[in-house]
């Protein structure tokens, strides 16, 4: 019954695409050709979570291992949290520009990345192009907030987005827990390591590159772990449901094609692995490749992550797969610290000032 339903939900997904591509053509029908398939996402109630369910934990743990990705429902206080940083992030990128970019790095202070962003991540094509997310805008913060955090003064952003950061981080680190990734299993210790919470904001597709179908081009998170909302949309100010078109795909571990992850849910929290984890682990559990597809005409796109960095002194020696990647800087079984592998990813991935 269950997949005599699955295969009705996605024809029904393939038929809207195809209505859709028909309707709107330009850079989304050149470059999304591909079937939309829809993630089987799973899940799991934090209830049983909290409890050691073990039908719930391991399928928590398969998740991760085959599709990437995992839901969590029912974190207490969550949707007030999450429905409150929505209201902020919503607020603050209403400011005028000039207001919003006052709260960018200074990079001729050597400041980095904390605060508001623009525009400033680029991502390989499957053709080998490099492009430009330029409609994508950020906000970095610190959970738990530091001296070093940025909070703009028109808008309240950081009590919800601090207060949300922190619920995220104390869920997910029990998730960690839970699947191996921290304690002796990988050497990795992150209660004196900061998370790096990301407000994240995709603007309207109306004047952007018609070259990029993506909101967000496919990538890896190179940090150990990841937690994120589900996103919500906009248009003209009123909130819609998510396009079938658009929003997170992953890449599943087991089939190795991109699927849709639809969680329309205030009450789920998702998680996904990086890189660092999947280095820590030997490739007991595999990175999660993912991307963000754009929406058709004047939708606007907002969510959070929430980045489990290792502690910049952590040194790895793994033998995991990744360790052919040019950023690890040694061999299979040699040394790698969390600061060399997070530069090395960031010179990758970041768009210089003179670009
Ligand atoms: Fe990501």
């Amino acid at each position: 019954m269950t997949d005599s339903l699955n295969q009705l939900r996605k024809a029904i997904v393939i038929v809207i695409l195809s209505l859709i591509l028909t309707c709107e053509g330009g850079a989304l029908e050149s470059d999304v050709k591909e079937k939309i398939e829809v993630l089987a996402l799973d899940i799991i109630s934090y209830d049983d979570f909290v409890q050691g369910d073990a039908k719930a934990i391991n399928a928590l743990q398969r998740a991760l291992h085959e599709k990437g990705i995992v839901g969590i429902k029912g974190v207490p206080g969550y949707k007030e949290k999450v429905l409150k940083f929505i209201e902020s992030a919503r607020e603050f990128s209403a400011l005028p520009e000039e207001i919003k970019e006052s709260y960018a790095p200074n990079h001729s202070l050597g400041e980095t990345f904390l605060g508001y962003e623009k525009g400033k991540e680029r991502f390989k094509r499957p053709d080998g192009r490099w492009v430009i997310d330029d409609l994508k805008v950020s906000y970095y913060g610190f959970v738990p907030d530091n001296p070093l955090n940025k909070w703009p003064l028109e808008v309240n952003l950081r009590t919800p987005f601090q207060d949300l950061g922190a619920l995220m981080s104390e869920t997910g680190k029990a998730v960690m827990e839970k699947i191996g990734l921290l304690g002796s299993n990988t050497g990795i210790d992150i209660d004196n390591a900061p998370r790096m919470g990301r407000m994240l904001y995709y603007c309207k597709n109306e004047n952007s590159a018609v070259e990029n179908p993506f909101w967000c081009g496919a990538h890896f998170d190179h940090g150990v772990f990841t937690a994120l909302l589900p996103a919500f949309y906009f248009i003209n100010g009123e909130a819609i449901s998510e396009p079938i078109e658009a929003g997170l795909f992953v890449k599943t571990t087991l089939e190795g094609v991109f699927k849709k992850v639809v969680a329309d849910d205030p009450e789920v929290l998702l998680f996904q692995v990086g890189e660092f984890g999947q280095l820590a682990t030997n490739d007991a559990i595999k990175a999660t490749e993912h991307r963000v597809h754009k929406a058709s005409g004047c939708v606007e796109r907002y969510t959070m992550a929430l980045f489990f960095d290792a502690p910049m002194e952590s040194v790895i020696h793994s033998h995991s797969e990744l360790t052919q990647d040019p950023r690890y800087g040694a061999n299979p079984g040699g040394a790698c610290s969390y600061r060399h592998w997070h530069e090395e990813s960031f010179k990758r991935y970041i768009v210089k000032e003179e670009n």
